[in-house]
């Protein structure tokens, strides 16, 4: 047989499978176990708690944060693939971490978890040869079995996704700022057709109603006044109670609220096709679920909604909410929205505009199209140039500046509870949230996690400032 220069070694050369074997095994240099790390989520506020349980497993091997600063042994990068260029965004991150660890003397090792893992696993451990962990948003609690591979310089991808598996593995929550996360529900099977979620978060599923209770305790336990309930999806979480019977987040929020120490319950994100009588009645009578309700439409296009599969309509919408505010008078309200769809017309994005003016939104989220590969709408006639997105969007975001701040400034005078949630800026200053989820800051003798009474006295665009009564 023809002798292959070593360097010219490949599966197909190979005459023995061992060496073929050893040859399909990625490896990197072995590394010492990590003694610090830094997790960076990205994207929405389930990363966030993603992000928050992967530093607990780490935590469980003795691995700390790194500090201000310092630069991290292990850096998992909690990805987002939600909008443009989130691919493109990753590989520059490892780009940086991978420059400063030269600098520094020293390579950290590189995870990448969250949606741009799952969606694109492969893809990455061809093309950065300086990662070792792929770990798609179902499968990050096996991070530390990666973790350990990682040391012996094997790489690895694990971007399975059976439901529910990792929560049973996290460890139980320990620690808990004042306004905790809680991810009740995973996944969405509502399929807009501009949206990735579905393919890179999988089918809808819930989490059990007695281990989130369960984890809530927990939280409340170390510390958390508030709990904010996640969830792609969250109106279509559904859970056997205490009792047998099969109850709906209404039922959810009804059982976490029954805990005298935890103060406010919020959720988030929920879908008009699926907000039930139940849920608007829990706003009327539930004083700890807080006033503020957070439900994304998208657009004020009837036609662009059906193009969108959004399963509603204008009026359906609108109607919603008037259920909602009967219910809840004070309710704050907040959406989401997105610009340039393909075949958005110019009296479309008005009637968007409309919509906006009609609901008086206290706060909200506004984004430009951005196709997403294997969603129907990246392949729909009608791309919209990024030009008309950009100026559709700086309207749309000025009309959401203008109400939020008009509804700051018609928050003036009034007195409310806000939970201290950390220092401000200057010596002396606090910050805290109102129950509308307004950023209020003060000055006084408190503590974070304290519950306080404060006068509302000055309206900012996107904070108030108040005064302790
Ligand atoms: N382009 C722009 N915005 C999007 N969103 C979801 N997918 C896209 C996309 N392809 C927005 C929606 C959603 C929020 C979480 O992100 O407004 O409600
Ligand atoms: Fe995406 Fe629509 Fe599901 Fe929200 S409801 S996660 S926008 S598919």
């Amino acid at each position: 047989m023809a002798k292959v220069p070593a360097n010219k070694l490949s599966f197909k050369t190979c005459p023995t499978a061992a060496i073929r074997a050893i040859l399909m095994k990625p490896t990197t240099a072995p590394q010492a176990t990590p003694r610090t790390y830094r997790v960076k989520s990205f994207g929405c506020q389930m990363n966030v708690y993603d992000g928050e349980r992967m530093g607990e497993l780490l935590g469980e091997r003795g691995i700390v944060p790194a500090a201000e600063g310092e630069e991290a042994d292990l850096v998992v990068l909690n990805t987002c693939h939600i909008r443009e260029k989130a691919a493109e965004k990753v590989y520059s991150d490892i780009g940086r971490i991978t420059k400063a660890g030269n600098k520094a003397g020293k390579q950290p090792l590189i995870a990448v978890a969250g949606c741009v893992a799952q969606a694109e696993g492969e893809e990455i451990m061809k093309r950065a040869p300086a990662v070792s962990m792929v770990v798609g948003p179902q499968a990050y609690h096996r991070l530390p079995a990666m973790l350990d591979k990682a040391v012996r310089g094997e790489r690895s991808t694990d971007t399975d996704m059976p439901a529910n598996a990792k929560f049973a593995e996290l460890p139980q929550r320990r620690k808990s700022a004042p306004s905790a996360f809680l991810t009740i529900q995973e996944g969405c099977d509502k399929f807009c057709t501009y949206c990735v979620v579905p393919y890179t978060r999988g089918a809808e599923i819930s989490r059990p109603f007695a281990e989130l209770v369960e984890e809530a305790k927990r939280l409340v336990a170390a510390g958390a006044k508030e709990i904010t309930l996640l969830g792609q999806n969250v109106s279509a979480w559904s859970g056997e109670n205490h009792a047998g019977h099969n109850v709906g987040l209404a039922g959810l929020v009804a059982a976490l609220a029954r805990d005298p120490d935890l103060a406010r319950i919020r959720y988030t994100t929920s879908h008009p096709a699926d907000m039930d009588e139940d849920i608007i009645e829990a706003h009327g009578c539930i004083d700890k679920l807080m006033p503020y309700l957070h439900l994304p439409v998208q657009s004020g296009s009837d036609r662009v909604l059906k193009a969108m599969n959004r399963s509603h309509t204008a009026e359906s919408y609108l109607r919603l909410l008037d259920r909602f505010r009967a219910a809840r008078p004070d309710l704050a309200l907040s959406g989401d929205f997105i610009v340039g769809f393909p075949g958005e017309t110019e009296a479309e994005f008005e009637d968007t505009l409309k919509i906006v003016d009609e609901v008086g939104y206290a706060a909200a989220f506004s984004f430009k199209y951005s196709p997403r590969p294997g969603t129907p709408a990246a392949t729909m006639d009608g791309q919209i140039a990024p030009e008309a997105m950009d100026e559709r969007l700086q309207r749309l975001q000025a009309a959401l500046r203008r109400d939020q701040w008009a509804f700051n400034e018609a928050s003036v005078g009034k007195t409310c509870e806000v939970l201290v949630e950390r220092h401000g800026k200057k010596p002396g200053q606090w910050l805290g949230k109102s129950p509308w989820l307004q950023s209020v800051w003060f000055e006084g003798d408190t503590a974070i996690g304290d519950l306080v009474q404060a006068g509302l006295i000055e309206a900012g665009p996107s904070s108030l400032g108040g005064r302790l009564v």
